[in-house]
């Protein structure tokens, strides 16, 4: 069985205090689920949010990381340092990462690389634009954007990773990919991975969906096959529409 996982990305919000509070709403909505549920706060909070989360059913996990072990490298977090803090799992190759600060499929196969070589575990973003699904070339970008970051892995290390398809036309937008399209782009997803590494390790490939997802429409976008779960961006800053989005397994 594959895992079901709903991740909560922050983004670049919530301050100290911000964050204490949406910890203390989000642990009151706790309940057994069949989800692994994930939060990703900036990097001031990580720690802060590993401690106060530490006895829930929460894995805090990170936005981004650098390739390099250390160095000179101002402004940037490198994996050991998050696993210094408690961190397992690192958020790689979201889009606004590619769009503003120029992530390229080349330097993200170097974080993969890095992530892996300290035993983290990966959400791997990638997703087309408008431009490619008006085009009809939703698949191919998609396509190109997994083999060129992860097609030099070996198969056993696809354990550490789980994939979020987010249609960059979706993120932030309202707009979200109907459950069809959704559907569609995850099944190919999986045939592309099987195309390379065989039916195991795509059959047991958690695959999220991100781009607008909220409460009133998770459970039609859940409900696919080929859909495992979703990474959250705005509806993941309020606990109550977070753990609704949760619970739609
Ligand atoms: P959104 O963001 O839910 O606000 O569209 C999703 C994401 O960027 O991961």
């Amino acid at each position: 069985m594959r895992k079901h996982i709903v991740a909560g990305n922050w983004k670049m919000n919530n301050d100290l205090a911000q964050t204490e509070t949406l910890i203390s709403e989000l642990k009151k909505q706790i309940k057994t689920s069949d989800a692994e549920v994930m939060i990703a706060p900036s990097f001031t909070n990580l720690w802060h949010t590993f401690e106060a989360t530490r006895n829930d059913d929460i894995e805090v996990v990170a936005q981004n990381m650098h390739f390099a072990e250390n160095g000179a490298y101002t402004g940037e977090v490198s994996a050991s340092m998050l696993k210094s803090v408690g961190i397992q799992t690192v958020i790689l190759g979201h889009s606004e990462r590619r769009a503003y600060y120029n992530e390229t499929d080349e330097s993200l196969a170097k974080k993969v690389d890095a992530a892996l070589a300290h035993d983290m575990r990966i959400i791997f973003c990638f997703g087309e634009e408008l431009a490619d699904r008006k085009a009809g070339n939703e698949e191919s970008v998609v396509e190109s954007q997994i083999k060129n970051a992860l097609f030099h892995l070996e198969a056993l290390t696809f354990k550490n990773i789980v994939l979020a398809y987010e249609p960059v036309w979706a993120i932030g937008t309202g707009e979200t990919a109907s459950p069809e399209q959704a559907q569609d782009m995850h099944a190919f997803i999986r045939k592309t991975l099987e195309s390379k590494y065989g039916n195991v390790v795509a059959d047991d490939m958690t695959i999220l969906y991100g781009g607008s997802v909220k409460p009133a429409n998770a459970k039609e976008i859940f409900g696919k096959p080929d859909v495992d779960g979703g990474l959250i961006g705005g509806a993941a800053l309020k606990a109550e529409d977070f753990y609704a989005i949760v619970n739609a397994f």
